[in-house]
């Protein structure tokens, strides 16, 4: 495997790129402090600045470990970041991780999400040698299986009561994936 880091990827839209502390305001007007965003997900929104600053500062430490994979992602056109994309879970032996991703609500609908995991997925096939890439959504978050749809990855199941929530309940979790060898399948991940 060739773990690089968090290196910086470009699509039509967006920058895909390492935070840093400047990020902070951004990250949390623009999603971080909204409870919509965070409702199904694993943390809860932010209630000050200093607490996104306190998170990013952990983050920035971590960008030490070439295996962490955790951009913003900044929207071009506005020049302001609008969300995140990561991994979690790598596992060398298997050549697996899963991935996670959020953005504000104000830009939900408009493709962006799609756009930015297509391109983390081809970045971990091609450059880092995944062979396996998988995400999980709270079941009754479908918009966020559409996004997995629309990249290519194909519904596996449901885990019951796998996940803990940010409000500590027990989550019901659809599972996704897509293999390297599915890649060969995938037009929109050729280039
Ligand atoms: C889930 C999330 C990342 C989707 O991002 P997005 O940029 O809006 O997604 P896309 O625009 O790429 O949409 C993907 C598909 O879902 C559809 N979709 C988007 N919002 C929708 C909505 N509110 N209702 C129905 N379908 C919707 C889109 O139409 C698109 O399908 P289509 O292009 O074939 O029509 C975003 O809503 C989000 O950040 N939510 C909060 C955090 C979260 O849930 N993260 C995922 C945790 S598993």
């Amino acid at each position: 495997m060739n773990f690089n880091g968090t290196c910086r990827l470009e699509t039509p839209r967006l920058i895909l790129r390492k935070f840093t502390l400047n990020d902070s305001q951004e990250m949390f007007e623009n999603w971080a402090s909204c409870d919509e965003v965070t409702k199904y997900l694993t943390w809860k929104a932010h209630e000050d600045v200093e607490s996104t600053k306190k998170f990013l500062t952990s983050v920035l430490k971590s960008y030490d470990d070439p295996k962490v994979m955790n951009w913003c992602i900044e929207l071009k056109e506005l020049r302001q970041v609008i969300g995140s994309i990561g991994t979690a879970e790598i596992n060398e032996e298997m050549e697996s991780c899963e991935v996670g991703y959020c953005i504000g609500s104000k830009w939900w609908g408009r493709g962006i999400m799609s756009e930015a995991l297509r391109e983390v997925i081809k970045f971990l096939f091609k450059k880092v040698g995944m062979n396996r890439i998988g995400a999980y959504h709270d079941i009754r978050n479908f918009v966020s299986g559409k996004v997995m749809q629309k990249c290519g990855m194909r519904f596996e199941g449901v885990f019951r009561e796998y996940k803990k929530s940010n409000s500590g309940d027990k989550m019901d979790v659809c599972t996704y994936s897509i293999l390297r060898k599915d890649l060969e399948a995938m037009d929109i991940l050729k280039n």
